[in-house]
């Protein structure tokens, strides 16, 4: 038996609860890890709340670190020992040790601890895709990313500065604003006082930006689409305010591209996932990115963890102890 964070119904961060759960032999494919550190993300939230349903009960969370100990039938390319971490395959990362698909486990390089590594698997491969797949920038663009403090962002604001891309980023407050300027972002944005177009219509001597990260939603859609240049493009890659409704006449104005983009229809297939951690991990290990959690809770507290990230107290990343 493991202990592992369960939920019976949807809701408040109240229903989560720490359980008994059965663990089991890896079958076919599979591996057991024994987690290390496990990731919380914003995404965590829309399952607990049901946005996006599950069938229930269920455990929660497809983010974590640990050691592999054991391997069923037919697996080859990971062993027994092998230090790894994962961010996608099913719920259930909220625990202290669980099965898992083999073929959803990234090896971690040496000098890449295990702590860091869980900031990374979900967060650091966000930036990756955003920045080097969905909409690929070049040095010299000049961006929107909204949330530049939080746990995506603040690798987002150093991965824009390796490119040699102008990041402007919002934040809540001042001190996050101080946070993401020290990660690499150019330009702050402190959206209880500041109107974010018209900010960035200052910094862009009135030109707009050629991309904007809008991972917020319902409450920056519009400041949003206000700060692009004519056939700018929006990526929407989260909703933490709420969800975006767009009618296409609000992108016809200036010929916006507009993009939702999920992870799953980027990190496929596995030497694919495998050459995006790859690129990740070699900026860390040059020292161009570094991350560490900013908010550590046990296993345990994971409810307290999820009030903080919802209520906008975080910043960077938030990982629980087994
Ligand atoms: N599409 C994908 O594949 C994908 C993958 C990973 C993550 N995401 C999305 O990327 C976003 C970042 O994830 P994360 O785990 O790193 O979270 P996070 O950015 O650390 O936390 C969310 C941040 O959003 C800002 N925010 C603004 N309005 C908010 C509101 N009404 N409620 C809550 N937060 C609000 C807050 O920063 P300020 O206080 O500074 O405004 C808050 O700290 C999430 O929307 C997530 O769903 C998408």
């Amino acid at each position: 038996m493991v202990k592992a964070i369960r939920f019976h119904e949807t809701g408040g961060a109240e229903v989560l609860r720490l359980e008994d759960v059965e663990v089991g032999d890896p079958g076919p494919g599979e591996a057991r890890v024994r987690h290390s550190c496990i990731a919380v993300n914003f995404i965590d939230i829309y399952f607990r709340t049901g946005r996006y349903p599950l069938a229930l009960p269920n455990g929660l969370g497809s983010d974590a670190v640990g050691v592999v100990e054991a391997v069923g039938p037919g697996v080859t390319d990971i062993r027994v020992g092998d230090r790894v971490g994962y961010l996608i395959g099913p719920q259930g990362a909220y625990s202290q040790a669980r099965v898992m698909p083999a073929d959803v486990l990234i090896p971690l390089p040496d000098g890449i601890s295990d702590r860091t590594a869980a900031t990374l698997m979900m967060k650091g491969m966000t930036a990756q895709y955003l920045f080097r797949q969905v909409r690929p920038l070049q040095g010299g663009e000049t961006i929107l990313y909204h949330a530049a403090a939080g746990g995506v962002g603040l690798i987002a604001c150093q991965w824009a500065r390796a490119l040699g891309v102008t990041m402007i980023g919002t934040v809540g407050t001042d001190e996050k604003a101080a946070l993401a300027r020290a990660n690499g972002c150019t330009h702050t944005i402190v959206t209880s006082r500041e109107d974010i177009a018209a900010r960035v219509r200052d910094i862009t001597d009135g030109k707009g930006v050629s991309v904007v990260y809008d991972s917020v939603g319902k409450d920056t859609l519009q400041a949003s689409l206000d700060s692009l240049q004519p056939r700018g493009t929006l990526v929407s890659n989260g909703t933490s305010s709420g969800p975006v409704v767009i009618d296409t006449r609000q992108l016809a104005a200036k010929s916006i591209w507009l993009t939702r983009p999920a992870m799953l229809h980027y990190i496929t297939p596995r030497a694919h996932m495998l050459e995006m951690a790859q690129e990740l991990f070699g900026h860390v290990l040059a020292g161009r990115i570094s991350s560490e959690p900013h908010q550590v809770y046990a296993l345990a507290d994971a409810a307290e963890a999820h009030r903080a990230l919802e209520g906008r107290k975080t910043t960077g990343a938030t990982v629980l102890m087994p």
